[in-house]
């Protein structure tokens, strides 16, 4: 099935970052949101603390899991760790360095296919981190064009390898969404109202513009998890987005 047929009934676009230190922090607010209208991600922080047993914990509370782990090592080691969090309840997403190579991004998506076939996790890769520049890419040896022309080549080499999609930033969405066609699911952080400040996130993209840019899910943490009411953030986010989505209008 394509990305448009299979993601056209789609309505759980936004993804809240479980960005907490314990697990008491990410279920409390989990207790407040509802599983029909968002998903939940689960990063290095809270998975490191708290282990595979919280991911059943999120999961009988019906969320589906994005597990944010960015694996990225050699082959047969990313394939270990794919088939182990492909087996983790509830995990519906999860993430590989595209850097990596094509080998190490081959290996996620066969071992994620043998261990839950049709339903398989989606795979996405990273491309450039958003907290890298030309400078930094430059120092650590990449010094092949500049950030954008490192996230097309790697974006691309996602593609060919068989990955689902990208995590990228929502300024990227547009680029992306022309040079690689429809296909590729597009997963952005950094998204804000205008009512929300950016903290520490440098270039932000409101809801309704990162659709409209073809973003397929935004990731989205403090404005819903700080709010004082999450379940009416939520709800914003969800009435901003809706009629901007191409696929669901
Ligand atoms: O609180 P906020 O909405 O800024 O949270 C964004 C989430 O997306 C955090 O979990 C952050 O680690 C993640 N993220 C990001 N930028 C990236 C990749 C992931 O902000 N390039």
């Amino acid at each position: 099935m394509s990305r448009q047929d299979s993601n056209s009934r789609d309505e759980k676009r936004i993804i809240v970052a479980l960005d907490f230190a314990d697990e008491a922090g990410a279920l409390r607010l989990l207790d407040r949101l509802d599983p029909a209208k968002c998903r939940a991600k689960i990063g290095k922080e809270l998975f490191t603390a708290c282990g595979p047993g919280l991911l059943r914990q999120v999961h009988e509370r019906d969320f589906e899991i994005f597990l944010d782990l960015k694996f990225h090592d050699i082959p047969n080691t990313v394939a270990g760790a794919v088939a182990a969090a492909a087996g983790l309840p509830g995990v519906w997403m999860l993430n590989v360095h595209a850097s990596g190579g094509r080998a190490m991004l081959e290996a996620a998506v066969a071992v994620a296919k043998a261990a839950r076939g049709e339903k398989s996790p989606r795979i996405v890769g990273v491309t450039v981190l958003t907290s890298l520049n030309d400078g930094d890419l430059a120092q650590i040896g990449l010094a092949t064009g500049n950030a954008r022309d490192q996230v097309l080549r790697l974006a691309r080499l996602c593609e060919s390898a068989g990955l689902h999609g990208l995590v990228c930033s929502a300024a990227e969405a547009a680029m992306l969404r022309r040079e690689l066609g429809p296909e590729m699911l597009l997963v952005t952080p950094g998204i804000r109202r205008p009512e929300d400040s950016p903290e520490d996130q440098k270039r932000v993209m409101g809801p309704a513009e990162a659709v409209a840019a073809g973003a397929d899910y935004l990731v989205v943490g403090r404005p819903i998890a700080r709010a004082k009411d999450p379940a009416a953030a939520l709800e914003t986010f969800c009435s901003e987005i809706h009629g901007n989505l191409p696929n669901l209008s």
